[in-house]
């Protein structure tokens, strides 16, 4: 680890007093290698997230959310770059260091219900399963397995199996399924893709709760716009990179606490940013741009027209 990360990490990096992280990824890629096919779906991606942090990733399908969740996951291994969590250095860890990650790390979630579940096992013994794979005794692992289907709202629902569920109570099931071995970290791919807005909205919900109740690092991959009012910040994917953020904060205007939305564009170290393609298009920007520094903020210039002429 290099010695500046090592201590941003540990939050006494000058410029960042105090900022611990929990999560940081640097200059992140993934390239899938499909016969003679190169398919580059993380190019460089920063991204850093604070413990307890409850935080949502955004961005069309096919931008590489998924895969950045499973190599966070211990699911998958980047081609390139840097990946810290808790601490741990994912690039080296053994397969063996892996295995224990998964198990006790991390909790994750699918959108896919049936792939979260075993269909034959009532909501106390899926609970159980990973508990029981990790060594805890069955009497133990049945107190806690109940403790959670609670914390998740399901002490009604203990013994019914996941066909027995609806959609928004199986997803439930594999968010206690998720927290059983009590990791810092749970990890939700479109975890509402299949509910409906009132049912999303629900989880969503739950999610804060339990960020809240257990101090559990969160990120939720979703398509759900809705998502920005309900999570500390939102980061945006666009091709296998991070573009830009949307933080909630309150602000005091008067008598009354008003929540606001704040979106930044993200500069990566290397001071590169992503201007919005619908600024690009409406100025005519397509190769390059002029850019100067004026007093308080830098101005992105298109060509003068006429340039090509003159050249
Ligand atoms: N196992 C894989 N093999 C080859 N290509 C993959 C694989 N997984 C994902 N991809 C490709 O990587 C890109 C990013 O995919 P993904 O992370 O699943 O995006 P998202 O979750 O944002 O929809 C896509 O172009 C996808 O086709
Ligand atoms: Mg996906």
């Amino acid at each position: 680890m290099s010695h500046d990360l090592r201590a941003e990490l540990e939050g006494n990096l000058p410029g960042s007093p105090g900022e611990r992280l929990y999560i940081q990824c640097e200059d992140l890629f993934k390239i899938y290698k499909i016969a003679d096919l190169e398919v580059v779906a993380l190019r460089g991606l920063d991204l850093k997230v604070r413990p307890g942090e409850l935080m949502a990733i955004v961005g069309a399908s096919g931008s590489g959310k998924s895969t950045l969740l499973n190599i966070l996951a211990g699911l998958d291994q980047p081609s390139a770059g840097r990946a810290y969590v808790g601490g741990r250095d994912l690039l080296t860890l053994s397969q063996g260091e892996m295995v224990e990650y998964r198990r006790r790390a991390v909790g994750f979630i699918w959108q896919q219900t049936g792939r979260n579940l075993v269909p034959y096992l009532d909501s106390v013994q899926n609970v159980e399963v990973p508990m029981i794979l990790a060594g805890k005794p069955k009497k133990e692992a049945r107190e806690r397995a109940i403790e959670l289907l609670d914390a998740v709202g399901l002490s009604h629902r203990l013994t019914h199996k996941p066909s027995q569920l609806s959609g928004g109570e199986q997803q439930r099931v594999s968010i206690a399924v998720a927290l059983s071995n009590d990791p810092p970290l749970l990890l939700a791919d479109e975890p509402t893709g299949e509910l409906d807005t009132v049912g999303s909205s629900a989880i969503f919900e739950l999610f804060g709760d339990l960020n809240r109740r257990f101090g559990v690092t969160i990120i939720i991959v979703t398509h759900d716009p809705a998502i920005a009012a309900q999570v500390d910040r939102v980061v945006a994917i666009r091709d296998g990179r991070t573009s830009t953020e949307i933080f909630r904060r309150t602000r005091a205007d008067g008598n009354v606490t008003r929540v606001v939305h704040e979106e930044y564009v993200l500069v990566d170290a290397a001071g590169r940013l992503q201007i919005p393609r619908e600024f690009l298009e409406s100025l005519h920007i397509s190769e390059r741009a002029r850019v100067a520094l004026e007093e308080g903020h830098v101005q992105v210039l298109p060509e003068p027209a006429g340039r090509e002429e003159r050249r």
